[in-house]
This record gives structure tokens, C-alpha cells and sequence, in this order.
């Protein structure tokens, strides 16, 4: 056979003479070489001879002989392939080689008019082909997919210097476009393919070469795959190895999804489940989800016009060729007809990448779907809700491909699906994820890390999956330690949702159905507050509030367990603690008997630009630190630090145990968040981007009068929007158009604040001085137009 054809294709190349050797021969050979006796009973073979022989003691093998002039190669090919099966994957139910007495893989039988062919012996594989039997059910169809892709993975690394030979059904060879089989084209496929034949050369075949490639078995079809009996879903094993090739890994899927699209079992939705299972095993590429479907009507065309090819040039074509070409017919057209885009769009998104939604999904009948599903509690932002379905960076893409700067989401701390951190989670997912209970590195490693971060005292970590968990075991650990129950913390304060923290979050419920063990104080808004910007010793004067409270919980013999302090006051619209604030209030909340914890989900890890932490503009070591949100870049994870001797103190009476909190992959990713905060130079970004941010912010408050007042530091602002500077009227509708004006500009922003009329600016920490810019402008269009 050529290894590589440079005329058009002749009915010789795909005439195949299996030899035809007398059975006496073929046992005499058995016994010499294999010292294999037995049952001789001859098998269907398009190119070899076969024989299925069974000894007496009940084993199976196949003996097979070439054809005369059957390349040396191809055969040693399929020979090292079954070997490097053997070791790389011994699970895996494929023929193995048995090596003959002499200790080599083949032999040598001549016949009657003197060629030699080559003879060899394999294990016999028990089971039926999948094609006799019960139709297939998806699960069937899946565990096919699965099957080929294990198959794949057990040929990886394998090399083999024939491994480029000619097979005709490799879409490499586009053997669909030779002149020699065009000429035999019948004219109902000529006409089904004149448009997709014309792709192929165009935009199909360019892109093959610089795909993933490696030698794959390329023949998964019905009568190649087994099952044990023929009810069973399970695939029981695999034969024929001749079509097997070095070609791009996704030809072997598309051959897949063709012969199983050519069987009548195949829709859409078949083909897409074969994705799925394929790709659970051997995870797909882009540009491999790109070619699939064209690669897959590659190979049903290329069936069709070889299929033609040989009823038409070759003398006593093989009556199965007339019978199977309708299926073919059937299937291609059906496939032809699908919508590429949506096919493309559903592969992607069984391989986990989200991409546009199906066109078919209405954003008013999701929204309706949501409210009767998640009830009535679940708030959405915007009069016109955005449907997010990616994101990358600042950026995120709704449902439209419309792309939004993203202003708001500091959760994504470092940058949305940062490919850094998306790496840690899915190797460390795929390796393994248990809990705190068994001895883990990461675990180890991430607490000593990010104790490294804080002043040396705070070198003790507890980890949880959210802000709130944090703030309630800080909670729960201040009243042990302390023996008091009464917390203190801001009015219209937020610091989470469990029945404790909801408690402690003033901002969510009545005032008037406070606790008793709970005590306000007011925040230090220099703008709106008792004292105003310009007072004398401001930060003083808002911390003594600090002893009225202690004094009322006292007074409720509640005692003072802890000041929970959010330390740039986000709910309260964004207010950074004036100086001297932060000290007076720890040292009246310890003189107390109670703890001074720092509440850093918002204003934790480099927000501020200067220091990582929003205590650390303050002179003072709170005693706990919890930590949420921005900590794992989207993935739920939180933290509690604090003191060896409070732990100490703590774990005399409580154990701890967090099922998720500090799991190895949750581990993974908050390790893989400090490397891209050390080595991405985001703390730079963070005041760079905020600087540009604070002088076009007083621009805009300057043009503006609704921007009465503008607060923050590094990349966390608040916009006071008011309608009159005078009675400072919060201008809340306007600062919810503003919010909407944005959203249809393609800026994602919030609101805050007791009144809500903040306008919120919280971006990921990479949002650089540029995207600062861009954010600046939109803010002029929006307030000029509100
Ligand atoms: C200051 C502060 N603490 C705690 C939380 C609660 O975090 P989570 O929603 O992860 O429970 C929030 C959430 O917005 C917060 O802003």
C-alpha cells in the first residue's frame, strides 16, 4: 500500500485479496510457532485471514495472516500498539499479542505459489459487537465515547515510523476530493456535498495540521466495539487496529460520532452526550471543539464516496456496500442540515465552556423560571437583568456576546476565571479533594502563607467557605474567650446571612427587632453623619460611640464580646475609618473584656492599594481577622486569623471541623491566589488604577453637582449622589438610572449605602489605569445624561 498517494486513487488501492491459505497449514503453523492446538473456525476478514482458535482447555485466540504484499509495517504498527496498550493501560479490554516460541510477534507462512505472509496470534476477546443486539441507549452511547477516549489516552506516546501510512479512511488523505474517487461519485451525493465539499478544501482541511495529534485508533464503530452480552450498555473490548493512524486526536471522536450517527441511533442530542463522556475522560481543546462537527460530516462524506467508489470501480463490489450507503445517505443529510452554530455551541457547553446561550433560551422566561424556582428572595440587579454567561479578566460577556467592564465583582479578586487559578482548581479536582480530617500539604501550606501576610501574632488560621462562616466562628470564638455575649457593631452594618451574623448585619432587618445582645454605633460618615468633614479630632469623636454601646450591653448584662467592624464600612456607602478610629475603638472594646475583630471582605487583599490589609493604615493588631470573598478569586472559600493564645484559648472547649472549609482544592486555589497577588503586580495596578480613578472622580464631582460627595482609596469608591447639597436629599432614583445608564453603556457598577443612593466602584484588582479611564468616561456620558 502507498504510504503516500501523488496520483489519483485506482480500485487497486482499496482491493484487498485476504490470503487464502489451506486450514492444514494454518494449524501445523499454530503448533510450531505457538504450541497452540485446537478448534479451528475461519472469521470475516476484509484484509487478513483469520481463524478463531479454541483449545481444550477452553482459551481463545485469533490467528491472523496477511495478505501478500501487506506492508511489514503496518503490521509491526498494529503490533507495538497492542504492546504499548499492554503497559500504558493494562485495564483496558484489547486483544494482547502472544509472542511466538522464537520470542518475536510475527512469523512467516509461505504459500503453495511461494509469497510469504505474515502470521500472528492474538487473544481472543469474548463478546458481541455493539451493532448485534439491543438498540443502544445514550448510556450506551456515552460509555462507547468513553471507551474510545480511554483508548486514545492508552495510545498517547506512542511512536512508530509507520504510524503515517496510507489509510484511506484517514481524513488527512481527504481521499473525499481524489479526482479518482470523484469520477465514481453518484450524483445524489454529488449534490448533497458541493457545498460542504468546497468548505472542506476551504476552511476544514487548512486546520488539521496544527492540531493536537497522536496515533489514534480511528475505527470506533458498532462492529469494532464489544459488548459481553447484548443487552449490556458497558463496552467489553475492541478489535481491528487497521485504520489506526497518526492523525489529529479529535478524528478519532469524529469517527466515533459518524459511525454511531450512521447506525440510526444518533440525534443531536446522542452525539452531544458522546461529547460529554469523551471529554470527562480526555478533556477536548477549543480548536478541537471548533473542527468536530465538520470533521464529523468529513468522515460520513468520505464513507459515501468510497462507498461509491467501490460499487462503482471495483469488480463484485461487496454486497454490504449497496445495503449500508441509504444509512449514510440518511445520516449525512441529517447532520448536514443541523444548524453549525448551535451544534458547535452545545459541544462547548458539554465540555463545560460556557459560551452564548442556545438561542432558544428567552431572557423573560428564565426570569419566570427563576422567580417560580428560587422564590421571591433572590434580588436581581437592573431594571433590564444582565444573562453573564463568561468571563475573563474585567471583562463579562452576557448571553448577547456583549462584553461589560466589570466595575463592581470584587470577588474575582485577581480577574475573572484567572487561567492561573483555574489551573490549581482543576488539577487539584482532579487529583483529589477530601477535608481536614486526613493530612493535606495545601492546607498546611495555604494557612502558613497567608498568616505570613499578617503582623506575626495573627498566625493561627481556621478555614470556611464564606464571609459569614468567618464572622460567625469570629464570633463564637469572642464569646469563649471573652465569657460575654454582646456584639457590637455599625448601624446599617452587613456582615452576612446565619441567624447569628444576620443578626449582627443591621442593615437587613427592623431596628426594632435588634437583639439584646446587640449594640450599634454609628459610622464615621464625615459627610452625612454628626460630625462632618473638617471636625476637629472626627475620628475621636465617632470612635467614643464605642463606649455608649459597651455601656448598654453592660447595662443588659450582656457584656462585650467583640467589635465587628467592616473596616472600610461598605454597607454604610463606603467610608475609610478616620484617623485614630480604628485605635480607640479596639482599645475600648479590650479595656471591655471583648475582642476587636476586623471584618476584611470587602476591604482585604491590596483593595485599598497601599497596604493588604484595611487595618493596616492603623496603628493595631486586631485580634481576629476574617476573611471572604476576593480570598479565592469566585470560589467559596473564607478565613478566620487570629492568635495562637486566643486558638489556644478557644479549643479548650470547642473542637472544629469544617466539611468544605480548607479542602484541598480550596487550598489549591487560595495558594494559587497569593502567587498571582506576588508575582502579577497587582498591588502597583491597585494604585495606579486608583489614582487615575481619584482625580477623575473629583473631575466628575467638580462638573457634577449630583456627585456631592466621593470617598474611597485604591480601586473601592463611593459616589454620594444627592439631590441637593444643601439638605444632602439622597438622589436615589437618579442614582439607580445612573447604575442602569451604565449597564447599557457596558459598565457594570453598584449601589450602596443606608440609602442606597452610592453609587459603588469595586472592580477585580486588575483593572488597570486604562479600564479606570474607560470607566471615567462612561460615568461622564451617564451623569450627563440622567
Ligand atoms: C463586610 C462583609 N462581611 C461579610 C460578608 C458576608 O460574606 P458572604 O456573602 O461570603 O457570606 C459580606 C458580604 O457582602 C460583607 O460585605
Amino acid at each position: 500500500m502507498n504510504v503516500a498517494l501523488k496520483r489519483p486513487l485506482s480500485a487497486a488501492d482499496l482491493n484487498f485479496n485476504p490470503a487464502q491459505l489451506p486450514l492444514e497449514r494454518l494449524v501445523e503453523h499454530a503448533r510450531e510457532h505457538w504450541g497452540v492446538a485446537g478448534d479451528f473456525t475461519p472469521l470475516e476478514g476484509e484484509r487478513d485471514q483469520n481463524h478463531r482458535v479454541t483449545t481444550a482447555d477452553g482459551k481463545s485466540f485469533v490467528l491472523k495472516v496477511s495478505a501478500a504484499g501487506e506492508s511489514e509495517g503496518a503490521v509491526d504498527f498494529q503490533i507495538a500498539a497492542l504492546r504499548h496498550l499492554e503497559r500504558t493501560s493494562p485495564e483496558l479490554p484489547v486483544p494482547r499479542v502472544i509472542a511466538s516460541k522464537s520470542g518475536t510477534d510475527r512469523e512467516w507462512i509461505a504459500a503453495a505459489d511461494g509469497t510469504r505472509h505474515m502470521l500472528r496470534l492474538l487473544t481472543w476477546l469474548p463478546g458481541v459487537p455493539v451493532s448485534q443486539g439491543a438498540p443502544l441507549t445514550v448510556n450506551a452511547l456515552r460509555n462507547v465515547a468513553a471507551f474510545q477516549a480511554r483508548l486514545a489516552r492508552g495510545l498517547r506516546g506512542l511512536f512508530h515510523p509507520h504510524a503515517r501510512h496510507f489509510v484511506a479512511w484517514d481524513l488527512q488523505r481527504a481521499l473525499l476530493l481524489d479526482p479518482g474517487v470523484q469520477a465514481w461519485v453518484a450524483d445524489d451525493a454529488k449534490a448533497l456535498l458541493t457545498d460542504f465539499n468546497a468548505r472542506v478544501r476551504r476552511d476544514v482541511l487548512p486546520r488539521l495540521p496544527a492540531l493536537r495529534a497522536q496515533v489514534v485508533h480511528c475505527d470506533g464503530h458498532a462492529d469494532n466495539l464489544l459488548r459481553a452480552d447484548p443487552a449490556a450498555e458497558e463496552i467489553a473490548g475492541v478489535i481491528d487496529f487497521g485504520d489506526m493512524v497518526h492523525a489529529p486526536l479529535v478524528q478519532d471522536l469524529a469517527v466515533t460520532l459518524a459511525s454511531f450517527a450512521r447506525h440510526g441511533e444518533m440525534s443531536l442530542d446522542n452525539a452531544v452526550a458522546q461529547v460529554e463522556a469523551w471529554n470527562a475522560v480526555l478533556p477536548l481543546m477549543d480548536d478541537e471543539l471548533e473542527i468536530l462537527h465538520d470533521l464529523t460530516l468529513l468522515r460520513l462524506a468520505t464513507a459515501l464516496a468510497l462507498y461509491d467508489f467501490r460499487i462503482h470501480a471495483t469488480e463484485e463490489p461487496a454486497p454490504w456496500l449497496t445495503q449500508e450507503r441509504p444509512d449514510i445517505v440518511r445520516a449525512l443529510s441529517r447532520f448536514l442540515a443541523l444548524d453549525r452554530t448551535e451544534v458547535h455551541e452545545r459541544y462547548r457547553a458539554a465540555c463545560g465552556r460556557v459560551g452564548r446561550a442556545p438561542a432558544n433560551v428567552d431572557i423573560g422566561q428564565l426570569r419566570e423560571r427563576r422567580g417560580r424556582a428560587l422564590g421571591p428572595s433572590y434580588r436581581l440587579f437592573y431594571d433590564r437583568p444582565v444573562h453573564l454567561v463568561r468571563g475573563e479578566g474585567v471583562w463579562l460577556w452576557d448571553a448577547d456576546g456583549r462584553r461589560y467592564l466589570d466595575c463592581y465583582n470584587n470577588v474575582a479578586s485577581v480577574g475573572h476565571c484567572h487561567p492561573h487559578v483555574v489551573g490549581a482548581l482543576s488539577r487539584q479536582a482532579a487529583t483529589l479533594n477530601t477535608h481536614t480530617r486526613y493530612l493535606h500539604d495545601n492546607v498546611v501550606r495555604y494557612a502558613e502563607r497567608l498568616a505570613a501576610t499578617f503582623p506575626a501574632d495573627l498566625s493561627v488560621c481556621y478555614f470556611v467557605c464564606t464571609g459569614t462562616e468567618a464572622n460567625d466562628l469570629a464570633i463564637r470564638i469572642a464569646r469563649v474567650v471573652s465569657g460575654h455575649e454582646g456584639v457590637i457593631v455599625s448601624d446599617d452594618s452587613y456582615h452576612g446571612n446565619s441567624n447569628v451574623v444576620g443578626a449582627a448585619s443591621t442593615s437587613t432587618y427592623p431596628k426594632s427587632e435588634q437583639p439584646e445582645w446587640l449594640a450599634t454605633v454609628p459610622p464615621p460618615n464625615g459627610y452625612r453623619g454628626e460630625y462632618r468633614y473638617g471636625t476637629p479630632d472626627i475620628g475621636l469623636k465617632y470612635a467614643a460611640k464605642i463606649d455608649g454601646a459597651i455601656a448598654k450591653l453592660t447595662e443588659r448584662r450582656q457584656g462585650a464580646a467583640a467589635w465587628l467592624c467592616d473596616v472600610i464600612f461598605d454597607s454604610n456607602g463606603t467610608i475609610l475609618p478616620p484617623a485614630g478610629y480604628l485605635e480607640y475603638t479596639a482599645r475600648a472594646i479590650r479595656a471591655a473584656g471583648g475582642l476587636f475583630i476586623a471584618d476584611e471582605v470587602q476591604s482585604g487583599f491590596y483593595r485599598t492599594g497601599e497596604q493588604m490589609w484595611g487595618f493596616g493604615y492603623a496603628d493595631l493588631v486586631p485580634d481576629i481577622v476574617t476573611l471572604g470573598k476576593p480570598i479565592g478569586d469566585g470560589h467559596p472559600l473564607g478565613a478566620v486569623v487570629t492568635t495562637p493564645a486566643i486558638a489556644a484559648k478557644f479549643a479548650e472547649k470547642y473542637s472544629y471541623f469544617n466539611t468544605f472549609g480548607g479542602n484541598p482544592v480550596s487550598a489549591a486555589v487560595g495558594l494559587a491566589v497569593l502567587d498571582v497577588l506576588e508575582r502579577e503586580g497587582v498591588q502597583q495596578n491597585v494604585i495606579a488604577a486608583g489614582k487615575v480613578l481619584e482625580a477623575g472622580l473629583a473631575r466628575l464631582a467638580a462638573k457634577y453637582p449630583l456627585v456631592a460627595d466621593v470617598r474611597g482609596k485604591g480601586l473601592f469608591w463611593g459616589l454620594e449622589i444627592v439631590r441637593d447639597h444643601a439638605t444632602r436629599a439622597p438622589a436615589v432614583e437618579e442614582a439607580d438610572r445612573i447604575m442602569n445608564l451604565l449597564r447599557d453603556d457596558g459598565f457594570l457598577l453598584g449601589r450602596t449605602g443606608a440609602f442606597d443612593n452610592v453609587i459603588k466602584i469595586r472592580p477585580p484588582l486588575v483593572f488597570t489605569p486604562e479600564h479606570a479611564r474607560m470607566l471615567l468616561e462612561g460615568l461622564d456620558r451617564a451623569l450627563m445624561r440622567v
